[in-house]
């Protein structure tokens, strides 16, 4: 694929570590490139970072037709740049693309596009602990009609942002809320596909677990509200009874990168790792009788996050006296060592920016 360049002549400059928060600042180019009608993919370019111009009635802005995805550029110690299961983002893409009926992309040229991309921004990769470069694709549907159809014309977008730890709290375990009226997704629906929808119809949600002190909220299935699905920006595990349980890609939840490697660490270090439903009677039940050793989330995002509390229906329960327990250390201090290069990546997870 060939990739144009414009040099972006007006650099900005990478900011302290303790200022970066997340997704706040952004890199000096942005990959892109369009899908036209009856041409498929054309004039891909690194451009300097900038405002999109498009159509008021622009698919997206009327019919919600987008999608992304989510993955980090990390600074090792001997100075080199890799990213972390990279064709795992690339792959996802195209099936959520497929669902949201948006062109889906060659793997060979998605991946091209991001290398590049990212080799363009390597300054900006930062470098002190627990910070990486939050590398942010996406793509929208773009016809210039309001008439409700699968889309002809679509763009895609890579854009890129220094960042430190998703949640103010860092590595210390977080607060969540169970919710039980809002629903984020149904089998059937978009849940599976990482859309912009998915989060919008979070939000409400979201905002009333903040205003409660809480960090995001713990979703039930959309259904019965019964079941426990994932969390606003991670997957979910539990270490029942020395057992790591984790709710079943049931169609209705995000099929994460880093749940699937964490469930990889686990079985290797011969933890027995249920994929199955998990009722909130059965969660409740062993925050109450003290089977539940230990809660957490995991994500590109969050990484691999504590929970220290739960609440559900207004009553509060304290996971493992609001500590980080040891299994949700050990899946920390893994994929973190694998992702900053600090420990050998024996699974070849990893791929190097030139
Ligand atoms: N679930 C939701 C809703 C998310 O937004 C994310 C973040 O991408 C995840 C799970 C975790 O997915 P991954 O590990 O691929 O980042
Ligand atoms: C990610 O972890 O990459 C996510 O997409 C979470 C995000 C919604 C902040």
């Amino acid at each position: 694929m060939e990739i144009k360049f414009v040099e972006n002549k007006n650099k900005g400059k990478l900011p302290e570590a303790s200022a970066l928060g997340f997704g706040q600042y952004f890199t000096d180019h942005m990959f892109i490139m369009d899908y036209k009608d009856g041409k498929g993919w054309e004039n891909a370019r690194i451009v300097p970072f900038q405002n999109l111009s498009i159509h008021p009635a622009s698919t997206v802005l009327h019919y919600g037709v987008e999608i992304f995805e989510g993955l980090k550029a990390y600074r090792r110690k001997d100075g080199e740049v890799q990213l972390f299961r990279p064709m795992e983002n690339i792959r996802r893409l195209n099936r959520s693309a497929d669902r949201m009926c948006l062109p889906t992309i060659p793997e060979d040229d998605a991946l091209e596009a991001l290398v590049k991309f990212v080799s363009t921004e390597k300054s900006w990769v930062p470098s002190a602990e627990g910070t990486s470069l939050y590398i942010r694709p996406f793509m929208f549907g773009n016809d210039e009609s309001l008439g409700v159809h699968a889309v002809k014309n679509a763009t895609f977008v890579i854009i890129a942002s220094p960042s430190g730890s998703y949640y103010k709290e860092g590595i210390n375990p977080v607060s969540i809320m169970i919710e039980s009226e809002d629903v984020r997704a149904v089998r059937g629906g978009t849940g599976e596909a990482k859309c912009g929808g998915n989060y919008a119809a979070s939000n409400r949600a979201g905002k009333r677990a903040e205003q409660k002190g809480y960090s995001q909220v713990l979703w039930l299935d959309g259904v019965e509200r019964k079941y426990i699905e994932e969390v606003g920006a991670m997957n979910v595990m539990f270490k029942i009874a020395g057992e790591i349980v984790t709710p079943k890609l049931s169609g209705s939840i995000l099929p994460g990168i880093t749940r699937k490697s964490c469930i990889e660490v686990l079985k290797d270090k011969g933890y027995k790792v249920s994929e199955r439903l998990i009722s909130v009677d059965e969660l409740e039940e062993a925050l109450k009788n003290g089977t539940l050793e230990e809660a957490f989330g995991c994500g590109t995002a969050a990484v691999v996050s504590p929970i220290g509390e739960l609440c559900y229906k207004d009553e509060k329960f304290i996971i493992n006296n609001g500590k980080i327990g040891e299994t949700t250390q050990m899946l920390y201090d893994t994929l973190t060592g694998i992702q900053w290069g600090k420990t050998e990546d024996t699974k070849g997870w990893t791929y190097l920016v030139k």
